[in-house]
């Protein structure tokens, strides 16, 4: 019997089990940028960067914080519970790169005070905005323990990841998470943690070894994607 597909997104289909509280993941090679106005396909994507979720979300998990994973089934999949998703992404920013350069004139690789967290409502058709907090309060979109626990547990990723890549000549620069609740009512960490959503610099050269190898048509994306994946492993 093939499963039931629920979800297509643009890294991932989302499959039904036959368990209700559990879904199955497979990551695309298909890569966008820019709401979707830039279409490509990035070679083994979906086999990396797969694996290097399964990894990182252990990584995280073991510094206390719930995730999605249940357990990598396939090269390309991984069994998960099922998260009602939160509308919301967490960035957290150690260095300054992306938007915020553009948004507030940062320069680039200057390193924050302390580890910055940001919201973005998840929604495609605005363009996926920076929100504050009272935007979130009068969107309703979630409340404000959900956000302070989010907060906490994104400031948390963040200290267990800095230091994983460190210790693997990796700066982990910026990235961006999504939450959602279980059925059990547990908020879990969801989505992936990958080159596709973390800018990761090679600590001596600052090389990018991640997706703006691909948003900036800066070629040698495969191999950014692979030499992640290999010091992951180490
Ligand atoms: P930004 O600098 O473009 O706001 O991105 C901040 C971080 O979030 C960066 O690590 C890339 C990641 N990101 C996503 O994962 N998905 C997105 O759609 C965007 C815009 C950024």
């Amino acid at each position: 019997m093939t499963a039931e597909q629920l979800y297509e997104g643009k890294a991932k289909i989302v499959y039904a089990t036959d368990d209700p509280k559990q879904v199955s993941q497979k990551f695309k090679d298909d890569a966008t940028a820019f709401d979707g106005k830039k279409k490509g396909s990035i070679a083994d994507k979906g086999v990396r960067n797969a694996t290097i979720s399964a990894y990182l979300f252990r990584v995280v998990e073991e510094a206390g914080v719930p995730t999605q994973l249940i357990e990598q089934t396939a090269d390309d999949t991984l069994l998960t519970h099922y998260l009602d998703m939160f509308p919301v992404e967490v960035v957290v920013r150690n260095f300054a790169a992306g938007s915020i350069v553009k948004r507030l004139g940062f320069e680039e690789g200057q390193k924050f005070s302390k580890p910055m967290v940001e919201y973005f409502l998840k929604d495609d058709s605005l363009g996926d905005p920076l929100i504050t907090c009272a935007h979130i309060e009068e969107l309703g979109l979630i409340t404000t323990d959900e956000r302070n626990e989010i907060k906490e547990l994104a400031l948390r990723v963040n200290e267990a990841l800095s230091g994983f890549f460190a210790e693997r000549g990796i700066i982990l620069v910026d990235f961006k998470l999504e939450f959602g609740r279980d059925k059990d009512g547990v908020i879990r960490l969801g989505d992936e943690i990958s080159p596709d959503t973390c800018r990761l610099w090679d600590a001596e050269t600052k090389k990018k070894l991640d997706k703006d190898r691909f948003r900036q048509d800066l070629g040698g994306v495969e191999d950014a994607y692979a030499e992640i994946l290999e010091r992951v492993k180490s």
